[in-house]
Parts: structure tokens; C-alpha cells; sequence
């Protein structure tokens, strides 16, 4: 965290990745996301965006929800979510997605 800091202290945008484990967001992207706490919100972001992966298709809500009011609470615009079930991984269709949801930050 130490290092993440100064980083989202300075970011305009900010673009979370993370893999659902148990229909919400993997705990390796919750912790740092909790521990923004003390600093209340990254000062400068503006605009946000969630890519998210799975095995099955169906188990995004939770992690919709929580991404929703994560911007919400930093006063960040939610640009917008990217999923990919397994068979969505890595393909043309999905890196597209990507490509145009981060043209918009
Ligand atoms: C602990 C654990 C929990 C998971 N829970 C879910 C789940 O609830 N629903 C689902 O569709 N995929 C689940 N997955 C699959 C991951 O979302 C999938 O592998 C992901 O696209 C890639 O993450 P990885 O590179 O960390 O494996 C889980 C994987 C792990 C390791």
C-alpha cells in the first residue's frame, strides 16, 4: 500500500481488474480497495472503470453493486463494467470491450 499511495493519490482514472471468487470481487483486490479507507478517496479520480472475469456467466451482481457504490462513495463517474465467463477470455470480442470502455476514461 505503501507504494499504491502516492500512485492513487495523483490518479485521474482508475481502471480495477479482478476475478470473481464467490460471486464477488477476489480478496486481492478487496484489500487494497478497504485500505483506501484511512485516506477516505483517491483525491483526483474522476472516472472508473471494472474488468471482471469468471468461470460461469450470471455471478456479476454482487461485484456491479459494489463497484456501483465504490464510485458513488469516491465521487467518480462508473464508466462502466467488462465481464468474461471462461469462454469470453482472451477473445477478440472482449479485448474490443476493453478497448473502447478505457478510450472512454
Ligand atoms: C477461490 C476461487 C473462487 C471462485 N469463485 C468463482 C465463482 O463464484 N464464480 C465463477 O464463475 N468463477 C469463480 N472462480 C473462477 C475465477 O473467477 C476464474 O478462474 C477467473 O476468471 C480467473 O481467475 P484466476 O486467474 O485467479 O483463476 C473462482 C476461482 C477461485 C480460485
Amino acid at each position: 500500500m505503501q507504494e499504491l499511495y502516492p500512485l492513487m493519490a495523483e490518479a485521474e482514472a482508475l481502471v480495477l481488474a479482478a476475478p470473481i471468487y464467490y460471486f464477488t470481487l477476489c480478496a486481492q483486490i478487496q484489500a487494497p480497495i478497504q485500505r483506501m479507507y484511512c485516506v477516505n478517496a483517491p483525491a483526483k479520480v474522476k472516472k472508473m472503470a471494472l474488468l471482471c472475469s469468471s468461470y460461469s456467466p450470471g455471478v456479476y451482481d454482487g461485484a456491479k453493486a459494489e463497484f456501483r457504490d465504490i464510485c458513488n462513495y469516491w465521487h467518480a463517474e462508473n464508466m462502466g463494467v467488462v465481464t468474461a465467463k471462461i469462454d469470453e477470455q482472451k477473445t477478440e470480442a472482449t479485448k474490443q470491450k476493453i478497448v473502447e470502455l478505457v478510450a472512454k476514461l
